[in-house]
């Protein structure tokens, strides 16, 4: 049959029209739908929730200016090819676990203007392919383990304008990828010594606008901004931190490029600050209080630009480093006053010799912030209106002064002889954050001693010489969240005091001498996340001592004296993820010892502390595991891994370990992880200096059949360790010598420390 051609152009137009028709109705009626870009866009329509009936092959989607509230489980199952999504300004305030389920090709994601206060655990599981991650100007106050563990392949994280306070540990785990992550504008105070932990590739860390203050930096071990935690940085921001010092070393950072420390309150800053950072080129310094700027150490050959404009620096020798160096330096004197005002970059050579502070504050050159700052402020104290730091450090006072600015926020009394605190010794200064009261030779704090103190977060009461606590020593603390009472001289918990602190998230304890834990320490301390117990003198914990520590994150009771594992007093803190029981004299562990943790634990220190046996004490901790620390002990054998799949961190060094066939679970483990292994034996003697990936022979053990067999040529043909466990070698009394060596090589997934 012939058509005419005008019949077949009908029909298709017919087609056609009848495909895009069916398409226009899965349009959902608020929204307006792109057929040919594949875009739905619905903004501003007050919807209240994800629309049902979007196109599946849409890709991208934009919600923005909703009132959608809440993200349920699965919002997005039935638009699986989506690769942009807005749902800026929707009023979520909650995101469900796995809310974007499905969303396996997302790379944008933009959650920004929204009302949410909590990151759980898998709210963003299954998008693997997302780059980009916004969250900023949200309330988010916490970010719960895991909760970005499945974000491998994000390049950025934005979570600027919320309401973070702390960082805890590992916070940022499973971003593989990352290369930006703000934090810029919140009102962090504390970071966890591994809150960066795992950021092998980020490039650009932002924490500007937040409050950070020096005393955090020096309790965080110079690590912490430090090649093995963020070896690729090169950019840092601290900018806007009220800190007022910065110590040696303390930004370490072997390919950090451009560092902001600018409007913060430095008084000073040690020449050794960014020695270990040798590729520093542009250090912005501005708007702090230095005074004098010594020498930097060799150790910043490529610096050349330094920013000092907005400090009283000192015009003196102390610069010359710079011109020498062709360092560009920016900013004016702020004396001597024949120099005054004169760019820095303009008087060279300084004639006046490099002088100390100390040597200034002798009375050589008034102190010109003294002169600038006038604010309220006690007799032997320094007060400064713009940071709003009051500090009477080490002056020698014996009454806590009194007659601070009311704004004042950080209040410095260290290193005093106030011997006691009376009641009501703070009057009038509601607004301060922090408060330092550490060697004070304090014994006794009055109840409501700090009544008033409306705002305190912190509170340091480290190394005094308190034995107990009045039981309302800290009335009137509404939002204390840190407490630090390390360093005293306690025999046992002061049990009953934490009634009155219903925001207590950290505790310290450690350095004093408490010898038992009895039951019911932790009432009124409910909310308690992490209670830090190290180096006291503990012998035993009642069963019930954890009773009301369900929010129990974090337990620190390294460096006791307990014999063995306390498994059923933790059998009441279940949700602990870092135990460290390191340092006890704990032999052996019997099996399930951590089992009623095997839904929580993350991380576990079982390092020297003599152990001889493990066998079954990992049952039960399966793939919630990431950490294991197992060092200096005295294991000859490891206990099997296999079930221990999530685990990125373990540490086996310095143990007494047998190259032999009960070893020969670790070697099947260690193949099945598909890592590249270095593991050096040194026992039995025949086997010395060989690395156990090397030594075939394990394939002769019973069970050893599954083990790769060896390659065509080997250097030396290997011995087949003995079946049997060969008397320990008695070298000259060194008979406990560390015979396997396990390290890492070219190893993404897990890191064998040694
Ligand atoms: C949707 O497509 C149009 C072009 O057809 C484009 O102008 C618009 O920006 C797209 N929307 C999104 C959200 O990409
Ligand atoms: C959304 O709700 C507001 C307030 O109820 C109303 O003023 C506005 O017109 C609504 N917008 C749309 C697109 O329906
Ligand atoms: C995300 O949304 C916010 C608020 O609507 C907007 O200002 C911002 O530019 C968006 N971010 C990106 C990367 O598009
Ligand atoms: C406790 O004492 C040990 C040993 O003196 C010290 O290394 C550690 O830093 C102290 N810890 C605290 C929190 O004071």
């Amino acid at each position: 049959m012939d058509l005419p051609v005008t019949f077949w152009i009908l029909l298709i137009n017919l087609l056609v029209f009848w495909v895009s028709a069916v398409q226009a109705a899965k349009c959902p009626q608020e929204c307006f739908c792109d057929q040919i870009q594949l875009n739905v866009t619905c903004a501003n329509k007050n919807l209240t929730q994800v629309p049902p009936n979007v196109d599946e092959r849409t890709v991208k989607l934009d919600l923005q200016g909703n009132d959608i509230q809440e993200l349920p489980t699965g919002a997005f199952m039935h638009t699986p090819y989506l690769t942009h999504l807005s749902l800026q300004r929707c009023n979520i305030h909650k995101v469900k676990e796995a809310a974007f389920r499905g969303l396996g090709r997302l790379v944008f994601l933009n959650l920004s203007n929204n009302n949410i206060d909590i990151l759980y655990q898998e709210a963003f599981d299954g998008l693997s392919s997302l780059k980009q991650l916004i969250i900023d100007r949200n309330r988010v106050k916490e970010i719960q383990p895991g909760a970005f563990s499945q974000l491998g392949s994000l390049n950025l994280l934005s979570l600027s304008h919320n309401q973070l306070v702390y960082i805890p540990n590992m916070a940022f785990q499973g971003l593989q990828n990352i290369k930006k992550l703000r934090l810029s504008n919140n009102c962090l105070i504390y970071l966890d010594t591994e809150a960066f932990a795992g950021l092998f590739t980020l490039t650009r860390l932002s924490l500007d606008h937040n409050e950070l203050q020096v005393i955090i930096i020096v309790l965080i071990p110079a690590l912490f901004f430090s090649a093995s935690r963020l070896p690729e940085v090169t950019r840092l921001d601290l900018s806007y931190n009220p800190m007022t010092y910065l110590g040696e070393e303390a930004v370490s950072m072997p390919k950090l490029t451009h560092l902001f420390l600018d409007h913060m309150s430095l008084q000073d800053l040690v020449n050794t600050a960014v020695s270990k950072s040798p590729n520093l080129i542009h250090l912005d310094i501005s708007n702090n209080q230095l005074r004098v700027i010594q020498p930097f150490a060799e150790g910043s050959p490529k610096l050349s630009r330094l920013n000092l404009a907005g400090n009283p620096i000192l015009c003196n020798r102390c610069l010359e480093w710079a011109f020498y160096n062709k360092v560009k330096l920016v900013g004016t004197c702020g004396g001597p006053s024949h120099l005054s005002g004169e760019r820095l970059n303009a008087v060279h050579p300084p004639k006046l010799r490099c002088q100390s502070e100390e040597e200034e504050a002798a009375g050589i050159i008034p102190r010109p912030t003294e002169e600038l700052n006038k604010v309220k402020c006690p007799a032997h104290c320094v007060c400064e209106a713009e940071t709003h730091h009051s500090s009477c450090e080490n002056r020698g006072h014996t009454k806590v002064p009194r007659g601070f600015s009311a704004s004042t926020r950080l209040l410095d009394l260290r290193g005093n002889n106030f011997h006691y605190i009376p009641s009501n010794s703070f009057p009038g200064v509601t607004q301060v954050v922090s408060l330092h009261l550490q060697r004070c030779k304090i014994v006794d704090v009055e109840g409501g001693a700090f009544n008033g103190m409306k705002g305190l977060i912190y509170l340091y009461l480290s190394e005094n010489e308190l034995t107990s606590l009045s039981p309302d020593a800290f009335k009137g603390l509404p939002k204390l969240t840190y407490l630090h009472l390390e360093k005293n001289r306690f025999t046992s918990f002061p049990k009953g005091v934490f009634k009155l602190v219903p925001s207590l998230l950290a505790l310290h304890l450690e350095n004093n001498s408490i010898t038992k834990l009895e039951p019911g320490i932790m009432t009124g301390a409910e909310g308690l996340r992490a209670l830090y117990l190290t180096g006291n003198a503990i012998v035993h914990v009642s069963p019930r001592a954890l009773y009301q520590a369900n929010d129990l994150d974090m337990l620190h009771l390294g460096g006791n004296k307990l014999k063995e594992v306390p498994t059923e007093a933790l059998s009441k803190a279940g949700n602990l993820r870092d135990l460290r029981l390191s340092r006890n004299s704990i032999r052996w562990i019997g099996s399930n010892a951590f089992k009623p943790l095997g839904r929580s634990l993350k991380e576990l220190y079982l390092n020297n502390m003599g152990l001889e046996k493990v066998s079954g004490a990992l049952a039960g901790l399966g793939p919630g595991l990431r950490s294991l620390f197992l060092e200096g002990n005295q294991l000859e054998e490891v206990p099997d891994f296999h079930p221990l799949t999530a685990l990125e961190v373990i540490n086996l060094a310095d143990n007494p370990l047998m190259c032999d066939c009960p070893l020969l679970p670790l070697c099947i483990w260690m193949e099945k992880v598909n890592l590249k292994v270095r593991a050096t034996c040194a026992n039995p003697p025949e086997l010395r200096g060989r690395r156990v990936k090397d030594v075939h022979g394990f394939k002769a053990c019973p069970g050893g059949e599954s083990l790769p067999s060896a390659p065509a040529v080997t250097s030396q043909p290997a011995k087949a360790p003995k079946a049997t466990k060969p008397k320990p070698i008695d070298l000259n009394g060194h008979q406990q010598v560390k015979i396997l060596r396990l390290e890492l090589s070219e190893c993404s997934e897990l890191l064998l420390y040694l």
